[in-house]
């Protein structure tokens, strides 16, 4: 604890010297959060985290999360320098959609709107007409279909066909899926919510169809967060990666979250859930990063260019 109290002080200092911002999604270690709070930077859903990270005056961006927010932090302001402590902290959605087999997929079908998740790589997201992330997923393919477009979607098929519940719009949907929320499983949740029916049911967008079926909330990490200071309920049982938990039990000291099962007893599950590329940043690392300006996030100016139109599409209608 010394040590990383230690640390932290080290980056607070770095953080000025560097005119630096840190900004972390909610997933990441909890003293990672919390510094970037406590620092003026943002912890938030990759929607807050790119919005920030374009309007904050900081000259050096430090993105503690994986690395399509590193690189939609660069696209969004190529001026700037954006580092991330650990290049290879990847998403399997992303990794789930190579650029030219996408490309392929979109030259298919042509009639089609192409609308992309944020959780794609720059050469993704500059083939498609629209950027959006799980908080605005919605509302603008709500939109569109109200406009008579055609969807055509990638990668995550859990998010997309909630979306496609939701709205009723025509979508053909990339068949990627997120590794973490993948493994919810409907039964072991029910058998959870048996055990403790007070417990109001929170859950991710990219889980599983039969799971988000069980949910109160549906929604971005952000919108989860918001339900539980809405909602009277003093229990909680949460579908989404357990770096949450840190955020929800900071401002809700007196409530109770229990951490949704993936598979087994239908117990709460202390070890399940942790996205295995947002575990990779570190106070650690981020000083390191600091220190010797590691980790820059470049793109080709062009592939930038094009990817900046359909992410600037949704934050515009976001806002
Ligand atoms: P949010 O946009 O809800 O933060 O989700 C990002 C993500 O990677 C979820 O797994
Ligand atoms: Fe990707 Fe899933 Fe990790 Fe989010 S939790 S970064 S969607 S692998």
């Amino acid at each position: 604890l010394q040590q990383q109290r230690e640390s932290a002080e080290r980056i607070r200092q770095l953080l000025r010297e560097r005119n630096a911002a840190l900004v972390a999604h909610y997933y990441v270690d909890g003293a990672l959060q919390d510094l970037a709070r406590e620092t003026g930077g943002c912890v938030g859903d990759s929607l807050e985290m790119a919005r920030f990270g374009s309007e904050h005056a900081a000259t050096t961006l430090i993105v503690a999360g994986v690395r399509f927010m590193g690189e939609t932090a660069k696209i969004l302001s190529p001026e700037k320098t954006v580092l991330m402590p650990d290049g290879d902290a990847t998403c399997s959605l992303d990794l789930g959609c190579p650029a030219d087999e996408f490309s392929r997929f979109c030259d298919a079908h042509p009639d089609r709107t192409v609308v992309v998740y944020a959780n794609t790589s720059a050469a993704v997201k500059a083939r498609a007409d629209w950027v959006v992330t799980s908080s605005v997923g919605q509302d603008i393919v709500a939109a569109l279909h109200a406009r008579g477009e055609k969807i055509l979607w990638a990668p995550d098929r859990h998010l997309g066909s909630h979306i496609q519940r939701q709205t009723g719009a025509d979508m053909l949907l990339w068949q990627g899926s997120c590794i973490v929320h993948d493994e919810f499983k409907a039964d072991e949740l029910q058998a959870l919510a048996d055990a403790h029916p007070e417990a109001a049911i929170l859950v991710h967008p990219e889980s599983p169809a039969s799971v988000a079926a069980l949910a109160d909330v549906v929604g971005s990490t952000t919108q989860l967060i918001a339900a539980v200071g809405r909602l009277p309920t003093q229990t909680f049982i949460v579908a989404t990666d357990q770096g949450i938990l840190h955020d929800m039990r900071k401002r809700h000291p007196d409530k109770t979250f229990l951490a949704a099962p993936t598979a087994g007893s239908g117990a709460s599950c202390k070890s399940c859930a942790f996205c295995p590329w947002m575990a990779m940043n570190s106070l650690a690392g981020v000083e390191q990063t600091l220190l010797h300006g590691h980790g820059a996030i470049e793109l080709d100016a062009t592939l930038a260019r094009a990817a900046r139109k359909p992410i600037e599409r949704m934050l515009q209608f976001a806002a």
